[in-house]
């Protein structure tokens, strides 16, 4: 598909006033999106896992209204969050050609995070897809012949344009944004459900997130893209990127998980090199994040378990291991690694299928 796709041309009914709610989840990227061009398109292509227990849930009020320009009113958890606005101006802009009614109508938006506010994690891809897919939600009432695969897609094609990584946030368990020549149906447009065979060991992956640094983020992702343009080593990490995607579709399918855990750390530590290496450099791990490495390291030797880390843009850990292995690392992060954490705080996830409409 096409950008042209996403422009409605059906004269839509007109509805007065209504309601939609949604809840979205939030990923974590396997092969990490760092980087990007044009219309938030992705120098590389990525995937993640859809989460499930990390979700925002968002209700859209809408009401017809006659003056021109965007109006809306943002709370977050029942409360005034008018921090949330330049954000959601930005969305608007970057999508009211493609939601031709954004103009026409007064909006109230109620989001509520199931994460808390200052746990460090970016609510932006489970914040921005929940949002999409009640806006394509509200254009599927007013347009009832809009199926529902076209309700889907469009919702993670909005969702891009609001945070690149959101558009991962619609479906799951496994998600690819970023065309890829080895994966069929892939668009820089877009995020589509891994389309390949995936060993029955990824089922249920588990992610418990350790809440290293609480705070707000030093620097935000859309200065860290930013920093890729004139990057020393952009070219070679895009490459690389895509090579990692390739090399991850067969061990995905084989479950070979010392292959898996090689591609999936590997990304992780690529991803703050590059942090480390720009123009203005930045360092966004701090020692906790480190220690925990480390110790992930010693006891995986120890025990010959799968369990291993990614990282996000900031100082918390995502330490990702099979179903199976659950209880074994559980006692691991209770008992050693959460006394590396902001008030041995921690966050239980997992795979998840993607948001939906309430
Ligand atoms: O979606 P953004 O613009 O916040 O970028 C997120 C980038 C990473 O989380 C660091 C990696 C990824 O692929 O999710």
């Amino acid at each position: 598909m096409t950008e042209e796709d996403f422009i409605t041309h059906a004269h839509p009914t007109t509805i007065e006033k209504d309601v939609v709610s949604s809840v979205a989840p939030s990923n974590i990227a396997l092969i990490k999106y760092w980087g990007k061009y044009g219309n938030q398109l992705p120098e590389n292509a990525s995937v993640s896992f859809t989460l499930s227990n990390c979700h925002t849930k968002t209700t859209l009020s809408y009401q017809k209204k006659d003056s021109e320009g965007f109006d809306f009113s943002v709370f977050l958890d029942d409360a005034p969050a008018p921090s949330f606005e330049p954000k959601i101006s930005t969305f608007f802009e970057r999508i009211k050609e493609y939601i031709p009614f954004l103009e026409k109508y007064s909006f109230t938006i109620h989001t509520t995070n199931s994460f808390p506010h200052s746990s460090g994690i970016a609510s932006s891809a489970s914040g921005m897809s929940a949002m999409a897919l009640c806006l394509v939600r509200m254009e599927q009432q007013m347009n009832p012949q809009m199926n529902q695969a076209l309700v889907t897609r469009k919702a993670s094609f909005l969702a891009r344009l609001g945070s690149g990584s959101a558009s991962r946030s619609i479906e799951g368990p496994l998600v690819v944004w970023g065309k890829h020549p080895k994966i069929e149906g892939s668009s820089n447009l877009y995020g589509v459900p891994f389309p390949y065979k995936v060993h029955p060991i990824f089922e249920n992956f588990q992610d418990t997130i350790l809440l290293v640094d609480k705070g707000e983020k030093q620097v935000s992702s859309t200065l860290g893209h930013d920093l890729m343009h004139g990057h020393p080593f952009a070219r070679q990490r895009f490459e690389k990127a895509n090579a990692n995607l390739t090399a991850l579709i067969s061990v995905l399918e084989s479950g070979d998980l010392s292959e898996f855990i090689h591609i999936v750390e590997s990304e992780a530590l690529s991803l703050h090199a590059m942090m480390m290496t720009s123009r203005p450099y930045f360092i966004l791990m701090k020692p906790n994040t480190l220690e925990i490495i480390n110790r992930i390291w010693a006891f995986r030797k120890k025990t010959g378990t799968s369990v291993c880390f990614t990282l996000d843009a900031g100082a918390n850990v995502h330490v990702l291991y099979p179903f199976s292995e659950k209880e074994k690392v559980r006692s691991f992060i209770k008992e050693e690694l959460s006394a590396f954490c902001k008030d041995g705080a921690f966050i239980i996830d997992q795979a998840g299928s993607g948001a939906q409409l309430l």
